[in-house]
């Protein structure tokens, strides 16, 4: 009885430290599609962040409490890119995850962390015209903005 109790014991116990130790380490691959999956989630925000401002440079009804979070939210979202690409995925570790970020990326880190940092003062213009121009300067905070996205899409985002 007692025997069985301490193998019970010694089996719940190397259970408990095999989930823990896959909790603590995920493998190289896990790694990398978890990595991946961040990026396109804070990119996913970015379109729905920037959405309200370029509805209203369309027509839609101004904002101007909509319009500054709008430029506060890109502004947030682009300072996190540098990092959220820190890991390079490249090669077989990204095998079989669907991604559209150019394996150049690595490569040239320092421009494409200027992309992003591009970005950021971009959305940080946009905030200062909509500031001191309200509904005025829409469309020229769009402009600050949509710009930056493309730039960084026709060197580094695949199609
Ligand atoms: C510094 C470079 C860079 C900037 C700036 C940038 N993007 Fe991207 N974007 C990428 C890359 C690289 C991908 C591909 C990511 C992947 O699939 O792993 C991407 C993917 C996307 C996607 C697809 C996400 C998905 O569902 O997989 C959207 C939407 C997007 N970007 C929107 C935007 C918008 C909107 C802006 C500007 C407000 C922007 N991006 C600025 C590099 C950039």
């Amino acid at each position: 009885m007692k025997r069985i109790a301490i193998t019970g014991a010694f089996l719940l116990s190397s259970l408990l430290s095999i989930t823990a130790f896959a909790a603590d380490a995920p493998t190289p691959e896990q790694k990398a599609a978890s990595d991946i999956a961040n990026r396109q989630a804070v990119f996913k925000l970015l379109s729905f962040s920037n959405a309200p401002l370029g509805g209203m440079a369309r027509g839609a009804a101004y904002d101007a409490d909509a319009a500054k979070a709008a430029v506060e939210r890109v502004a947030m979202l682009a300072s996190m890119i540098p990092a959220l690409f820190a890991a390079d995925t490249t090669g077989p570790v990204s095998a079989g995850v669907k991604t559209r970020a150019a394996d150049t990326i690595w490569a040239s880190k320092a421009d494409f962390d200027m992309l992003a940092a591009d970005l950021g003062a971009g959305a940080a213009a946009a905030l200062a015209i909509l500031n001191t121009q309200g509904e005025a300067g829409v469309k020229d905070a769009v402009a600050q903005i949509g710009p930056k996205c493309g730039a960084c899409h026709d060197r580094f985002r695949l199609e």
